[in-house]
């Protein structure tokens, strides 16, 4: 957590952020938030998190007391007060203070930046195992503040030895607790179309290669995948070696997943600078 963030309205303290203990995000697990990766003093694809954070306050039925514009300016001044080269800023907007202890109401709006840390070279060079595991995102579209179950599974996927999950309903796979999920096939880069998070690292990752599906994909197709990886903000791509006890492709990260991932870093490179 860095020095200052935006609460009450106001740059304060980040140790002095309060919030409610009956606000429907503690009592009832409401709430949305976004998180996006600051590089050289500026955020990167910020108009896009913004874009989902807006639709999420939306789709939530939670006031927004602040505009895209105006979530900029507190953004820049948090950069600013911070000295904030590089790291994460999460935004976080609960659900409230509710007369019934139940309807939305009108949620606090926090914004806190924080130092980031990749995954170790280690995962990249080597791949990380998933575990499979039955289960759909409630509201899956949506970035709510609900991970229970993800939060309650990681114990078990400690345990067997996996870095994360891979959720899949009926035979079909979505995503992982905190990323998308890809694998390629031919050549070609295959991707869930239903039931994820539409992420900001997927969209960008999509627009890297021409050879690309969007659509249900099986399960059993994906123990017989060439390569998988996952996507997110904060591991931008990680290759997929292993998924249960199934090794995927010859069990080593693949060349387009590579390839993509460096793809990504000179993107970054574009827009950072
Ligand atoms: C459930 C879920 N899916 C996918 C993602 C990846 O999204 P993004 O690339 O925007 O970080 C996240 C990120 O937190 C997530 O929580």
């Amino acid at each position: 957590m860095k020095p200052f963030c935006f609460a009450d309205g106001e740059i304060i303290e980040s140790k002095n952020a309060t919030i409610h203990p009956m606000d429907l995000g503690l009592i009832r697990g409401y709430g949305i938030f976004d998180f996006f990766r600051s590089v050289n003093y500026k955020p990167l694809f910020l108009d896009h998190y913004l874009d989902r954070f807006i639709t999420s306050a939306e789709k939530t039925y939670l006031p927004l007391a602040y505009n895209r514009e105006e979530l900029k300016q507190i953004i820049k001044e948090l950069t600013d007060k911070n000295d904030m080269e590089q790291g994460g800023f999460r935004m976080v907007l609960s659900g409230g203070l509710s007369d019934n202890h139940f309807s939305p109401a009108k949620g606090k709006l926090f914004i806190f930046p924080e130092t980031l840390l990749f995954p170790s070279e280690e995962k990249y060079s080597n791949g990380i195992k998933l575990l499979s595991l039955d289960y759909v995102r409630p509201i899956a579209d949506i970035k709510t503040t609900n991970y229970a179950l993800s939060v309650w599974d990681s114990i078990r996927w400690k345990k067997e030895g996996a870095e994360d999950a891979l959720y899949h309903r009926d035979g079909f796979v979505s995503e992982s607790s905190r990323s998308n999920f890809f694998i390629v096939k031919e050549g070609k880069v295959i991707t869930p179309n239903k039931d994820i998070l539409l992420g900001i690292t997927r969209k960008h990752i999509l627009q890297l290669t021409e050879k690309v599906d969007i659509r249900p994909v099986t399960l059993s197709e994906v123990f017989e995948a060439e390569e998988a990886f996952i996507s997110s903000t904060t591991k931008i791509l990680l290759p997929v070696t292993q998924i249960d006890e199934h090794k995927i492709g010859n069990g080593k990260p693949g060349p387009i997943s590579l390839d993509l991932l460096e793809k990504f870093k000179l993107l970054e490179k574009e827009n950072s600078y």
